[in-house]
């Protein structure tokens, strides 16, 4: 993490992360000044998600360039991810990136290990520093459903399809996707939600908070734009200091969160107008 900080602050290196590595893995990554798009890329599947992808994603993360202040990820095709690859159930599994039996095999510290790393490509989608879009259309199934949990704000397309399949396939949502989840919706629907594995459709995910915005397909890509037209008007460590307090704010008493905010002020106060004579 000091490591991909560092990077970051000499400007980051989007060159590091090799095109050509991240098309393997099934993904896009492009930098338009403070936007970065991350598209995920295998449309003839649905855009199923892979540890291969998985790591692309926390390499994105680990290298992205400091100027990004937007990060937007969406899924080619028809849907944005119909979630974790299915091959991976399979005895043979996902070519050289092994399968649920072979992980099942694994020692607790390894599957640790292993996981910690697929939860990376997720987990950096909340860095303060930036601010994270979801554009969705059609299924978000388990993985693309947490991926969109993920970022901290979901735009959606009328066909959207949100479904958190994993308890319907004997396992549980593991990719981060469950806090999130239940601090948007609350935890009786989130219950709701995972344990009978049904889908949520446009209407709902917008009445429940799943979802900030809902457009006709076409107009998705608009609507994003829109938004960072939004995002980008405000100060940049001003939407970051904010950024920190709120995602803060459920874990601090009413006083500890007020003197986080006199903290953060301060620090703005002297940034805007500290004496600079010295
Ligand atoms: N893994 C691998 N391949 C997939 C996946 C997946 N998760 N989802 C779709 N595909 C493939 C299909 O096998 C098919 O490939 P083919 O053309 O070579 O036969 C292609 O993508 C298109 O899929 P269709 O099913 O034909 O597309 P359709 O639009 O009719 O249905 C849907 C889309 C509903 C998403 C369906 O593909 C589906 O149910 N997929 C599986 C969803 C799933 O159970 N995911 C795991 C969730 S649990 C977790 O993520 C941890």
């Amino acid at each position: 993490m000091a490591e991909a900080k560092a990077q970051r602050q000499r400007g980051g290196n989007a060159e590091d992360v090799s095109a050509a590595t991240l098309a393997e893995a099934g993904l896009r990554f492009e930098v338009d000044g403070e936007i970065a798009t991350i598209t995920l890329d295998r449309p003839d599947k649905r855009n199923a998600q892979t540890s291969a992808m998985w790591s692309g994603l926390a390499r994105i993360g680990d290298s992205l360039p400091e100027q990004v202040r937007v990060v937007v990820v969406k899924g080619e095709g028809p849907s944005f991810s119909a979630g974790i690859d299915l091959r991976m159930f399979t005895p043979e599994g996902v070519p050289g990136q092994g399968s649920f039996s072979s992980a099942a095999r694994l020692d607790s510290t390894s599957f640790e290990q292993r996981l910690k790393e697929a939860q990376q490509g997720f987990l950096w989608l909340r860095r303060p520093e930036i601010v994270s879009i979801a554009a969705v259309q059609g299924h978000a199934i388990g993985a693309g459903f947490q991926l969109a949990l993920a970022c901290d704000l979901r735009i959606v397309a009328d066909d959207v399809k949100f479904c958190m399949k994993e308890p319907a396939l004997g396992l549980v949502p593991d990719l981060t996707g469950t806090k999130p989840l239940v601090e948007l919706v609350g935890l009786a629907k989130a219950i709701d939600i995972c344990l009978t594995a049904r889908t949520v459709e446009a209407e709902e995910a917008s009445r429940i908070g799943l979802a900030e915005l809902v457009v006709a397909g076409g107009d998705l890509a608009g609507a994003v734009q829109d938004k960072i037209a939004q995002l980008l008007s405000t100060n940049r460590d001003a939407a970051a200091a904010t950024k920190r307090l709120l995602q803060g704010a459920r874990s601090r008493t009413l006083e500890e969160q007020a003197a986080a905010e006199g903290a953060e002020q301060a620090l703005r106060l002297r940034a805007l107008f500290g004496d600079t004579s010295a």
